[in-house]
């Protein structure tokens, strides 16, 4: 029979052979990549010593190719809780240096049991991805543990927050559990994602792609828009994911933690009086006056490199988080396509699951117009933003600076589907749409049949800006609330939001509504 001492002895053993994962070679190799190894990240992610680890004994249960006399207690990925910033979250890490990080049958139900403990317990959960994928040797078991895991993600859609990590290999099927995730933050060189690598491509379509150029974290960033943020190493993505977290609430029943500032609700905003240029068709740069409004000038933007004519992007306002979606003129004069539809879109539905209030900037010349954009489906896309912010229930303001043209108008939080605080500034142009294209539909013949016609199309176009080019015939309407002094926009929206942070508005119940996909 053993001693006491003896049978701690053995603990210790088993603990220390799980933590040495994959031996020392393999941690090094790990290390001369630029990478963490898992617990090195955890420790990164999580309050000092507040981490408790769980499953650092299981083991994997397959007896082929020599599985047998390679077992590596713990089985690829370290789980458990801690708490960021004093906050409880969920978290695991796979651990490249065992098996490659590969998802074998165990490792996979350890995964599930972290959403599963997320779920029960209403924490966020973060999962910082590096893996070969579905282990090989444990054939259909692995996909099985794949898909209990992406069930789960999608149970826990829209309850807690769910933030993936890439920082290694995301490969085949592996990538729908981020995909799924809320949040997706890559490490720029070191994560790759991607269905079929480059040498299936080669095979079956003969295009050569290097592994970077596929699915590197630029790429994603601004040509798929599968990911959210970019980081330059492990380090900065993990301080990413808990600058991310800071800004959240832990589940859906929560509103979101208040942020101590000092900035004042009435502050002045004196540069926005002048930051909208004369001329009509002049951009200009709406993170400028995103930064100005904002508690702090504080900004996290969301896919900053993608789909650009759309800036969405967490900050706060009087301490609470707002979550921001602002057309960019600098970018495709700031008019709606496929690509900004569907980003703001899914921003809109993160903000209304979590209780984050929306506020709308808008300078929206319309939809995007052209062959690609029709074929590519702009209905289908462009109607999931309407949905979204039809759908939503959160407090919704909406500032009008300059354009709000046709389908536009309504599309983006107008008053008709509910928004709940929608004013205009003074040199707004609320129409269906502008001066030029206007006059020559309706008055064509006139403009054909004139002595003169451009100087009679110029009169007509200076009658209509003059009738229809400005906020007070929708002011008039009730469409808008009031029509505001830039400079005062920070204030009338901190006093606002103030009041509407115990909104209540319900929707009829059903299932789930079928938003266009
Ligand atoms: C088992 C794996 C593995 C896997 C890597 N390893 N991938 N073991 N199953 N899928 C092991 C290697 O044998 C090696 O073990 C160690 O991990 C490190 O791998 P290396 O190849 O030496 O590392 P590296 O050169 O950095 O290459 C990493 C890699 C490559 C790009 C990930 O290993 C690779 O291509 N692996 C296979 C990827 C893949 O095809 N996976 C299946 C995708 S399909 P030793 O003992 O030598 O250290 C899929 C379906 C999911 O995942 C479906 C869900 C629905």
């Amino acid at each position: 029979m053993k001693t006491s001492e003896e049978r701690l002895k053995d603990l210790r053993v088993r603990k220390a052979q799980s933590e040495a994962g994959g031996g020392q070679a393999r941690i090094d190799a790990q290390h001369n990549r630029g990478k963490m190894t898992a617990r090195e990240r955890l420790e990164l992610l999580l309050d000092d010593g507040s981490f408790q680890e769980f499953d650092a004994l299981v083991e994997h249960r397959c007896r082929d190719f020599g599985m047998d006399k390679n077992v590596i207690p713990g089985d690829g990925v370290v789980t458990g809780h801690g708490k960021i910033n004093g906050r409880e979250v969920y978290a695991f890490a796979q651990d490249f240096t065992v098996y490659g990080g590969s998802l074998g049958e165990m490792h996979g139900l350890k995964i599930c049991k972290v959403l599963d403990a997320a779920l029960k317990t209403g924490r966020p959960v973060i999962g910082m991805n590096d893996s070969g994928g579905a282990r090989i040797q444990e054939g259909v078991a692995s996909l099985g543990s794949y898909a209990e895991i992406f069930f789960r993600n999608v149970r826990a859609s829209g309850v807690v927050p769910q933030i993936s990590v890439i920082m290694g290999p995301c490969a085949g099927g592996a990538v729908y559990s981020p995909a799924i995730t809320d949040f997706v933050i890559m490490v720029d060189k070191t994560a790759h994602m991607f269905i079929t690598g480059p040498e299936v491509i080669k095979t079956v379509t003969n295009e050569e792609v290097s592994f970077e150029d596929l699915g590197g974290a630029s790429t994603h960033a601004s040509k798929s828009g599968v990911s959210h943020f970019t980081a330059e190493s492990d380090e900065d993505a993990i301080g990413m994911a808990r600058d991310l977290v800071d800004l959240l609430p832990q589940n859906n029943m929560e509103k979101p933690p208040k942020k101590n500032t000092s900035d004042s609700i009435d502050r002045e905003c004196e540069k926005l009086n002048s930051i909208i240029p004369d001329d009509p068709s002049k951009p200009y740069d709406v993170l400028d006056v995103i930064h100005e409004l904002l508690d702090d000038g504080g900004f996290m933007e969301v896919q900053a490199d993608w789909a650009q004519n759309i800036v969405c992007g967490f900050g706060h306002l009087a301490g609470n988080t707002v979550g921001v979606v602002a057309n960019q003129p600098k970018y495709l004069a700031g008019c709606l396509d496929i690509d900004a539809s569907d980003k703001a879109a899914r921003f809109v539905r993160f903000c209304d699951s979590f209780n984050i209030p929306l506020v709308t900037l808008e300078d929206v010349p319309g939809f995007l117009p052209g062959t690609n954009q029709e074929w590519g489906g702009i209905i289908r896309h462009g109607a999931k933003l309407l949905y979204a912010y039809a759908e939503a229930t959160v407090p919704k303001l909406t500032v009008i600076m300059r354009k709000a043209y046709g389908g536009a108008y309504d599309v983006m939080s107008s008053k008709h589907i509910r928004g709940d605080y929608n004013v205009a500034w003074p040199g707004s142009e609320l129409a269906v749409m502008g001066a030029q294209g206007a006059v020559e539909i309706i008055h064509r013949k006139r403009i054909k049949n004139a002595r003169n016609p451009e100087q009679e199309r110029q009169r007509l176009i200076d009658d209509y800006n003059e009738k229809f080019a400005n906020p007070y015939e929708a002011a008039a309407l009730g469409y808008i609330d009031d029509v505001i002094i830039p400079s005062e926009t920070r204030s009338r929206l901190c006093r606002t939001l103030e009041m509407l942070m115990d909104k209540e508005e319900l929707r009829p119940a059903k299932k789930h509504g079928n938003i266009p996909l």
